[in-house]
C-alpha cells in the first residue's frame, strides 16, 4: 500500500489514480488523519500531495514527523516537496514570481526514481504550478534536475529513498509523470504492481458491509452507468438489504428504461421499484421553456417521487449514489476533515439531508473509465458499461422550447437512428457523447412533389475525457449525409438536419 497524504490539492485524486494505474493499492488520508492511516495501513511508501497553502505561512499543514523516521520511501510533490524540505532542515521562501504551466527540466544527475526512464543531459516537459520555492536544500539531499524557474525541480536522497519534485507528475501535461509515479511505487518502494480492479471490488465490498452493518440501503437508479455499477456492487456486498428505486420520468432514450428494469430484475435479481411517472413530469413541463426552470422542476419532482417511494419502502437509513470523483469537489479544510460539495445538477443532491440519511458512495474516488472497468469486473455487458453519459434531466434539455410527449417521441427516433449509424460505423467508443437535439424551429422542405414545414434536428458529437472541456467529433461528410438522409426519411416531423460544430468552451455539451 501507498499512503497519500492530502494537503488539499485539487489533483490529489489524480495521484491515487496514477498509483492504481501502476497496479499498486493506495489510500488517501487528509493530513489531519494521516497518523491514524499510517498505523492502520503500514504503507510501503508515502506520497505527500500539493496544496493551496504556503509552507512559510503560520499554521500551514505539516506531515507527521515520524513519517521521515519510519524507513519508508517518501515522495513529495510540489507543496509536499517543500514541506519535506522544511521539516528535514531546509528552507522554503515565498516566491516573488510563480511558475505556472508547461516548463522544461534538465536532468543533471541520476537517481533511483529515474532508473530506466530519464538519463543525464536530457530535457523533459513537466507541468509546474507553484508560487513558493525551496531555497535551501535539506541535509542528505542532492539536486538531480533543474528548471529555469525551479532550481530544485527534482531532489533526491537515494539512501533514505526520499524524493521531491516541484512539478506535478500526476497531471497529463507531464508526459512521463505516470511513469515517474510508477517508478516510485514499484522500483523505489518495491511494490509488485499486481493490484487489480478485482481487489478494488473486494475491498469496497468489505467497506460497504462495515459501513452498513445490518442497515437498509436505498439506491436511486438514473438509467446510467454510474448508479447501475454502484447498485450492483452494493448488492453484492449486502444482498437483500438493498432496494433500488428507478424514477422513470419518461425522458429517457429509446428502449432505455426497459433495459434497466430487465437488467436489474432478470439478470441480477436485485429488488427494484420501477416508478413510471411520465405523465407527472410531462404535465409539470407543460408551458415550461426556460432551461433552468426545466432543470429545477425535474430535479425537485425527482426528489419528491423518490422520497415518497423511499417512505413506502421504509426503514432505510442509507442512501446509495453513483457519485464519481469528477462530481465531487473535495478539499481539505485546514481546521478539520475533508469538506465536500456535490455539483448542483447531481440527480439526488439535497436528499440525504432532507431525509436524514447517510450516504453510501462506493465510486467516489473513481474516474469514469475506472467505473467502466469496475462494471466489466462485475459482469455488466460491454454495451451497458460503454454507454455515453446521459444527463439527469434527460431529453427535456435536448428539446429547447416546450417538451411534449410527441416531441420526445420524435427525438427518440432521430437519436436512435444517429446512434445506430455511429455504432455501425464503429465510432461509438471513440466518442464521449453523441446525441440528437430537436429544435423549436420549423423550416420549409420538399419531399416528393410536396412542400413540408417541419422541425430541425441538430446532431452533436464530442470527444472529452471528463466532460469539462470537449472537442467536436470530426465525422466525414459521407457519414453525416447518411444520418441526415435516414432521419429525414424515417422520422415524421423532421425535414432538416444540422451538425453542431461548437467546442466546449465556448459551447456546453448539452444545448440547455
Ligand atoms: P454540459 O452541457 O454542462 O455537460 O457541457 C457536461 C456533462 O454533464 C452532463 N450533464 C448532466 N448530467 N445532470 C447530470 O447528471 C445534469 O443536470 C446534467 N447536465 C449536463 C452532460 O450530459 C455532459 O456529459
Amino acid at each position: 500500500t501507498i499512503l497519500i497524504v492530502d494537503f488539499g490539492s485539487q489533483v490529489t485524486q489524480l495521484i491515487a489514480r496514477r498509483v492504481r494505474e501502476a497496479g499498486v493499492y493506495s489510500e488517501i488520508a487528509p493530513f489531519s488523519a494521516a497518523d491514524e492511516a499510517f498505523d492502520r495501513l503500514r504503507p510501503k511508501g508515502i506520497i505527500l500531495s500539493g496544496s493551496p497553502a504556503s509552507v512559510p505561512e503560520e499554521g500551514s499543514p505539516r506531515a507527521p514527523g515520524r513519517f521521515f523516521a519510519a524507513g519508508v520511501p517518501v515522495l513529495g510533490i510540489c507543496y509536499g516537496q517543500q514541506v519535506m524540505m522544511e521539516q528535514l532542515g531546509g528552507k522554503v521562501s515565498v516566491g516573488d514570481s510563480g511558475e505556472f504551466g508547461r516548463a522544461f527540466i534538465t536532468i543533471d544527475e541520476r537517481c533511483r526514481l529515474f532508473d530506466g526512464l530519464w538519463a543525464e543531459g536530457e530535457t523533459h516537459q513537466v507541468w509546474m504550478s507553484h508560487g513558493d520555492k525551496v531555497t535551501e536544500i535539506a541535509p542528505g539531499f542532492r539536486i538531480v534536475a533543474t528548471s529555469p524557474g525551479a532550481p530544485l525541480a527534482v531532489i533526491a536522497d537515494d539512501e533514505r529513498r526520499f524524493y521531491g519534485m516541484q512539478f506535478h507528475p500526476e497531471v497529463v501535461h507531464t508526459p512521463d509523470g505516470a511513469r515517474l509515479i510508477a517508478n516510485f511505487a514499484r522500483h523505489v518502494c518495491g511494490l509488485a504492481g499486481d493490484w487489480t480492479m478485482a481487489e478494488f471490488r473486494a475491498a469496497k465490498i468489505a467497506e460497504i458491509r462495515e459501513q452498513v452493518g445490518k442497515g437498509r440501503v436505498i439506491c436511486g437508479l438514473s438509467g446510467g452507468v454510474d448508479s447501475a455499477v454502484a447498485a450492483v456492487l452494493i448488492h453484492e456486498a449486502i444482498g437483500e438489504q438493498l432496494t433500488c428505486v428507478f424514477v422513470d420520468h419518461g425522458l429517457m432514450r429509446a428502449g432505455e428504461a426497459d433495459q434497466v428494469v430487465s437488467l436489474f430484475r432478470n439478470h441480477y435479481n436485485i429488488p427494484l421499484a420501477h416508478v413510471a411517472c411520465e405523465t407527472l413530469f410531462l404535465e409539470g413541463l407543460k408551458g415550461v421553456t426556460d432551461p433552468e426552470a426545466k432543470r429545477k422542476f425535474i430535479g425537485k419532482t425527482f426528489i419528491d417521487v423518490f422520497e415518497a417511494e423511499a417512505k413506502k419502502i421504509g426503514g432505510a437509513e442509507f442512501l446509495a449514489q453513483g457519485t464519481l470523483y469528477p462530481d465531487v469537489i473535495e478539499s481539505v479544510s485546514f481546521t478539520g476533515g475533508p469538506s465536500v460539495t456535490i455539483k448542483s445538477h447531481h440527480n439526488v443532491g439535497g436528499l440525504p439531508e432532507r431525509m436524514n440519511m447517510k450516504l453510501v458512495e462506493p465510486l467516489r474516488e473513481l474516474f469514469k473509465d475506472e467505473v467502466r472497468d469496475l462494471g466489466r469486473e462485475l459482469g455488466l455487458s460491454e454495451a451497458f458499461v460503454g454507454r455515453h453519459p446521459f444527463p439527469g434531466p434527460g431529453l427535456a434539455i435536448r428539446i429547447p422550447g416546450e417538451v411534449t410527449k410527441e416531441r420526445c417521441d420524435i427525438l427518440r427516433k432521430a437519436d436512435a437512428i444517429y446512434l445506430d449509424e455511429i455504432r455501425n460505423a464503429g465510432l461509438y467508443d471513440a466518442i464521449w457523447q453523441a446525441f440528437a437535439v430537436l429544435l423549436p424551429v420549423k423550416t420549409v422542405g420538399v419531399m416528393g412533389d410536396g412542400r413540408t414545414y417541419d422541425s430541425v434536428c441538430g446532431l452533436r458529437a464530442v470527444t472529452s475525457t471528463d466532460g469539462m472541456t470537449a472537442d467536436v467529433y470530426p465525422f466525414d461528410a459521407g457519414f453525416l449525409t447518411r444520418v441526415a438522409t435516414r432521419i429525414v426519411n424515417e422520422v415524421k416531423g423532421i425535414n432538416r438536419v444540422v451538425y453542431d460544430y461548437t467546442s466546449k468552451p465556448p459551447g456546453t455539451i448539452e444545448w440547455e
